[in-house]
């Protein structure tokens, strides 16, 4: 299924645990161009967990190693990128993905989040939280209009990875 990318990289946004790093390596897959994804990238050039970095330097010294891999990133093309659930958070990280890219947001329901996040260590926002329901609901409420600045809006809850790869593809080639 392999197409012209019209604008440079196509971007995947979203909660934790919506799947952006696994639907997002399948997609570029599938279009055969490469995949980014900035927390892999953050964590190779750290030689350190998220969540070490986050113990040990703190968020606001992530989110500025954060940034700086976006920036990157965005000045590269043809490649599907996968960001933090954070990414949002920084205006400039939206202005800098969208200059150079088709922005799809990925969905799902609080519960399929939180399945899909429950037993991972390596996310410091939420894994230290007593009711991790209410945590997830609390997050996406206040991310809510961050989350609101996209091109696309999938909803993944009832897709396998391999569908939502194929929805993401469609809808780039749709509306990208
Ligand atoms: C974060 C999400 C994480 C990671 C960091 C901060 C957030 O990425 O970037 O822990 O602020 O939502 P995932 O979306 O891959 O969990």
């Amino acid at each position: 299924m392999r197409m012209d990318f019209k604008l440079k990289n196509l971007v995947l946004i979203g909660f934790s645990g919506t799947g952006k790093s696994t639907i997002g390596e399948i997609t570029a897959k599938k279009l055969g161009v490469q995949f980014a994804d900035t927390d892999k990238l953050i964590e190779l050039s750290e030689n350190m967990s998220i969540s070490r970095i986050f113990a040990e330097f703190g968020e606001k010294y992530f989110r500025q190693l954060e940034k700086d891999v976006v920036r990157e990133c965005s000045e590269k093309k043809d490649m599907v990128i996968a960001t933090g659930g954070g990414v949002v958070l920084d205006p400039q990280n939206m202005a800098n993905l969208k200059s150079n890219g088709f922005i799809i947001l990925l969905k799902a329901k609080p519960e399929i989040i939180c399945r899909n996040i429950y037993e991972d260590k390596n996310r410091p926002l939420l894994s230290d939280s007593e009711n991790l329901m209410d945590r997830v609901n609390e997050m996406l409420k206040i991310r809510a209009d961050y989350y609101k600045d996209n091109h696309y809006e999938i909803d993944v809850s009832d897709m396998t990875v391999e569908q939502a790869a194929d929805e993401i593809i469609k809808s780039y080639n749709m509306m990208g």
